[in-house]
């Protein structure tokens, strides 16, 4: 299956609200369908970012604020050129676990940055390249916590209020951009949850 240009679509929501789980189920939809895709993520959607990653992840003394911003945006920069660019020009169907939309949810909504500010970073490193679709997995905080279980890392350890700052977060985004941003009820199954990804990613697609 043949497009004529390359889609962007990008996963968003708390941790443990499903994206991981859902963006392999919608690549391989599409693959079974013939369409071209690529599957990545953020951060460590690059070589470089896989060293980003590990920091953001798993550095265990305090990071500053601004300090975090700008490692995520650097994974951003790079992964944008190096990845995200090259497979869109090959028409390809970019699927992406977090983007943009995470930095405004986590660095602004939860940490208190400017979203203004924040919006004009992402900007900068990103080259103005928007998804033309966004799927926010809607969760309950205290469905997701019991999700990710015992095993988290340094953002998951976060606590309830963080992340439930971080769900209104997303909510306000998807109110202010409503044509890119939908939101899926993800206190569901993952068939449940699965069959909307592919009724709204049917409808981008003509599919
Ligand atoms: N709809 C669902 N119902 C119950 N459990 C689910 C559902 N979707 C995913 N899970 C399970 O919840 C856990 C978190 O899911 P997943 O890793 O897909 O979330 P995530 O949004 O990618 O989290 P993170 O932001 O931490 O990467 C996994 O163990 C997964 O198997
Ligand atoms: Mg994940």
């Amino acid at each position: 299956m043949e497009f004529k240009k390359g889609y962007f679509i990008t996963f968003e929501g708390a941790d443990g609200c499903g994206k991981t789980t859902q963006i392999k189920l919608l690549n391989k939809y599409l693959i079974d369908i013939g369409a071209k895709t690529l599957l990545t993520l953020e951060p460590g959607g690059s070589d470089l970012g896989k060293s980003l990653r590990e920091i953001l992840l798993h550095y265990d003394k305090p990071v500053a604020d601004r300090a975090e911003t700008f490692l995520y945006l650097a994974d951003r920069a790079q992964h944008v050129n190096n990845i995200i660019k090259p497979a869109l020009d090959d028409k390809k169907i970019v699927l992406c676990d977090r983007y943009v939309d995470s930095t405004l949810a986590y660095q602004g909504y939860a940490r208190g940055g400017s979203i203004e500010e924040l919006n004009t970073l992402n900007n900068i490193a990103t080259g103005g390249l928007k998804s033309d679709l966004t799927i926010v997995f809607d969760i309950e905080s205290e469905i997701a916590q019991k999700r990710l279980g015992t095993t988290k890392d340094r953002l998951e350890k976060e606590g309830l209020e963080f992340h439930k700052k971080i769900r209104t977060g997303y909510l306000e985004l998807a109110k202010l951009e409503q044509k890119r941003i939908k939101v899926i009820n993800a206190n569901r199954s993952i068939e449940e949850i699965f069959s909307d990804v592919k009724k709204i990613v049917g409808e981008l697609l003509n599919i």
